[in-house]
């Protein structure tokens, strides 16, 4: 009995003291990459310390319970003053560990872990970041960018193939020609580097050279993302330090567009050295030799329209990520009264991709998610399946009366003119005098929503109006005009001067 127990401790005390160390877990993502977890581990007095670095984020382990066979390990991290958990479960037989994360108290699919050398996984040294300066303005983006984004139908499933058919259905569904012409490969395309450094495409995209070739061969423009970080939000291969050498490989390829989000330099800098990490990649696609249009993605942190014109954007995101529902769509666009003063030629906010033709709302929401992205001078990048949609969809997107408010060369944002409970009235001067003006019904019933001019600060009562929705004239009279206008519904108007 005693040697039973003296053998049973032995063998425990040496699994403990194996299990200090660096660990490696990596599950294939389907692409020729790897999603990898690197757990950097210590037992010490029956207690498991030390971090997990997985996708975006370095964790240092909070918690630990169980052990050293079988264990419970909690990981956080600070992110935008909020702490982040993550758990797994963590199996240990002597030689490997098999890991599995817990979301919603189940645990995932397990994965293996290997030991790896130490410093395997460290984050690199940080790079130079440079004192504020102006990147000089490219001459893009006169009116808002359109074109179409692959995250919010396709996520991680992109392809080579999707890309090719999305581009066919816009070169021939009328999108092109209304102006949806940026046609952008977000996050998981990345491969590996090779041994100088050079960036490569996955196996979803053979031939990022070709396939640019064939989105300019249909009269398109093609788009990439990537990040100043050490990875994308997916856990992909990002540009830090590497970001002269990527400009100059997508202008090689022939990319027109860049979606540049902040994900993985998180884990390594601060909020206030935003500024200098877009400003280097600004730098470097001003030194491409390529026009590229820079989008900036960082969610709205820091007042990013106060200086993303100087780091050379294009476009910034004003906010987190859009859901295809209502209430995501309608916090997100009525949000952005302040930031009318910072959209100008050359220069937008971005309130984030268009979900319309995703199913999550009505058609009169899609057609207030399309009049208040118009309304607010937004990139119209649209987000769904453009190969196979609705007819209504179609008109939605396609509306080129709406999209003339967009597009307007004026280039000024919308601002609210009134609200009442959930009625509001937002207004926005356009090129030649006419006005564009907004009647939105937030509410759950229909209602007559009624708009007195002198309010809106026009000179003079107008006398006509076009109805953009109803591709109608509209005679006005008087001091005021109503309308009656569904739940989530919109009345456009284009007052004339
Ligand atoms: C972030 C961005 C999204 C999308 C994903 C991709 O969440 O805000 O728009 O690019 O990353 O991983």
């Amino acid at each position: 009995m005693k040697l039973c127990v003296l053998i049973f401790t032995f063998g425990a005390l040496g699994h403990a003291a194996d299990l200090t160390g660096n660990w490696l877990a990596a599950s294939p993502n389907g692409d020729g990459t790897t999603r990898k977890v690197w757990l950097n581990l210590k037992y010490d007095d029956g207690k498991v310390t030390g971090t997990i670095r997985a996708t975006q984020f370095l964790y240092q382990i909070a918690e630990s319970s169980g052990g050293p066979e079988k264990f419970t390990l909690t990981a956080a991290v600070q992110d935008e003053g909020r702490e982040r958990r993550a758990t797994y479960e963590i199996a240990f037989d002597g030689n490997e560990l098999t890991v599995a994360q817990v979301r919603n108290n189940t645990p995932g699919t397990p994965v293996t872990a290997h030991r790896v050398p130490e410093g395997d996984g460290a984050l690199p040294p940080r790079v130079e970041l440079p004192a504020p300066h102006k990147v000089p303005d490219n001459g893009l983006a006169r009116t808002p960018p359109m074109g179409w984004n692959s995250w919010n139908k396709f996520h991680t499933r992109v392809s080579d193939e999707i890309v090719r058919g999305v581009a066919d259905a816009i070169a021939s569904n009328g999108m092109r020609d209304a102006g949806y012409v940026y046609i952008t490969i977000d996050d998981t395309w990345e491969g590996e580097r090779d041994a100088q450094g050079v960036l490569h495409s996955n196996n979803k995209f053979p031939d990022m050279k070709a396939l640019a070739d064939y989105v300019h061969g249909k009269g398109l423009k093609l788009g990439l993302y990537s990040g100043p970080g050490v990875t994308t939000c997916q856990g992909y291969e990002a540009s830090h330090g590497h970001e002269q050498q990527d400009a100059k490989t997508w202008a090689g390829w022939g990319i027109d567009y860049l979606k540049y989000d902040w994900c993985g330099a998180r884990m390594m800098y601060t909020d206030a050295e935003e500024r200098a990490l877009y400003q280097r990649m600004g730098d470097a696609l001003a030194a491409s030799g390529r026009k590229i249009v820079f989008s900036l993605c960082q969610y709205g942190r820091v007042d990013v329209w106060k200086w993303g014109p100087e780091a050379g954007g294009n476009l910034w995101r004003t906010t987190g990520d859009i859901g295809d529902r209502w209430e995501s769509m309608e916090r997100i666009g009525f949000g952005q009264a302040d930031l009318a003063p910072y959209a100008a030629p050359g220069h937008w906010n971005d309130p984030d991709m268009l979900e319309i033709g995703n199913g999550g709302m009505t058609d009169a929401e899609y057609r207030t998610h399309m009049s208040l992205w118009s309304m607010l001078a937004a990139p119209l990048i649209a987000g769904n399946d453009v190969r196979d949609m609705t007819p209504a969809i179609r008109e939605i997107l396609l509306n080129k009366e709406v999209i003339a408010i967009d597009q307007d060369t004026l280039g000024r944002q919308a601002t609210r003119a009134s609200k009442s409970g959930d009625q509001e009235i937002w207004t926005r001067p356009l090129a030649g005098g006419d006005t564009a003006v907004a009647l939105f019904n937030r509410g759950k019933d229909t209602t007559s929503i009624a708009v007195k001019w002198s309010e809106l600060g026009l000179k003079k009562n107008p006398s006509k109006a076009r109805d953009v929705w109803l591709h109608k004239d509209v005679a006005l009279k008087g001091a005021t005009y109503s309308a009656e206008v569904p739940s989530h519904g919109t009345v456009l108007l284009r007052v004339r001067k």
